[in-house]
């Protein structure tokens, strides 16, 4: 038996937690696609935009962040005065992986006269690296106020990135990152299942490969994602994103059906994010109890970090333009 399962035998977590969230003067934050027993205890559930928004803005003292690194790490980017905490300090992301920060410094210096718009499932001296963050669902709204003449290195998700180009006839440099479980979609599979399901509208990720994305109904955020199931006209959809955000779909549309997309062999978990499923109950209890592990970022990479995020903020919100926060010329601020 371990310390972990000897410390906790017995313990009813649920109470547990919510006695040490009250106790600990905490906030329990999830995304979409956490497992449904900590989507159901959060205080909040969201997409990446909205969980930083309510990181920023939220009136506690501790931050327990179910959700994967990049995300936890934002949380404490802008709210440096809480104590964040993450269940599992290794649920990471294979876009992050992908986007090394020296190498993404050389390629930002290889093309200086292009400013970066970088997704946020980036590390923090990734985000330090550039000019304005980006999420799924204010991707969009943000590059619609940068000029057309305006070049632009797009990381570290070249799906994403080749979405936006796509549809905003836009020639963005794009970094060769991919999300592995977006990745995994079989068009095959799709297909056969929606040859099963005639007439169910496909709602996918912008992470999804273009392949899957021809055939979306629909192409969104998760938060997106919800609402259009929550408004689809039928009884059958399809959703082509982490499948633990139909645990929200059941909950809001109890009567409709949803049915996650299928990897290669059909039936296959490879559509499970891997990281996202590190955080268990076990583990979000001990990082309450205990207040660890705990995001601790250097206060000048914070603060470099903070700008990109802070530019997103204003963007997002469609108040802002770029000219307004006054782009530069590429100069390392790491
Ligand atoms: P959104 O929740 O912002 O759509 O992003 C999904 C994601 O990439 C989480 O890993
Ligand atoms: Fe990263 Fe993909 Fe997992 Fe999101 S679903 S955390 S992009 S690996």
């Amino acid at each position: 038996m371990n310390a972990l399962t000897k410390t906790l035998s017995g313990l009813d977590l649920r109470t547990e937690i919510d006695r040490l969230r009250k106790e600990r003067n905490a906030v329990i934050l999830a995304h979409y696609y956490q497992r449904p027993e900590l989507q159901d205890l959060a205080d909040f559930v969201g997409d990446s935009l909205e969980l930083s928004r309510k990181a920023a803005a939220a009136d506690a003292e501790v931050i327990a962040f179910c959700g994967v690194k990049f995300m936890a790490d934002t949380a404490k980017i802008l709210s440096p005065e809480k104590i964040v905490v993450l269940p599992d300090m290794n649920a990471g992301c294979s876009l992050e992986d992908s986007c090394p920060p020296e190498k993404f410094k050389a390629f930002r210096e290889a093309h200086p006269d292009h400013i970066a718009l970088t997704y946020i499932n980036c590390s923090t001296e990734v985000k330090a690296l550039s000019d304005v963050i980006v999420t799924s669902s204010s991707a969009e709204t943000i590059l619609a106020q940068i000029p057309p003449e305006q070049k632009i290195i797009f990381g570290p998700d070249r799906h994403l990135g080749g979405y936006l180009n796509r549809k905003f006839g836009r020639e963005m440099l794009l970094w060769p990152g991919v999300c592995i479980v977006h990745e995994a979609f079989s068009e095959t599979e799709l297909l056969k299942l929606m040859a099963q399901n005639p007439g169910a509208p496909v709602a996918a990720h912008p992470e999804c490969p273009p392949h899957i994305i021809d055939h979306a109904n629909y192409v969104g955020s998760t938060s997106g994602i919800l609402s259009y199931a929550k408004n689809f006209q039928g009884q059958t959809m399809i959703v082509a994103t982490e499948p633990h955000i139909i645990h929200q779909m059941s909950l809001a549309i109890p009567d409709k059906t949803f049915i996650g997309a299928p990897g290669a062999d059909g039936n296959c978990n490879c559509n499970i994010c891997p990281y996202m499923a590190l955080n268990t109950m076990e583990k979000l209890y001990v990082s309450l109890r205990d207040l660890e592990p705990r995001i601790e970022i250097a206060e000048p990479l914070r603060l470099a970090a903070k700008k990109s995020l802070d530019a997103m903020l204003a963007m997002a919100s469609g108040t802002v333009g770029l000219g307004d926060l006054g782009a530069r010329p590429f100069k390392a601020m790491i």
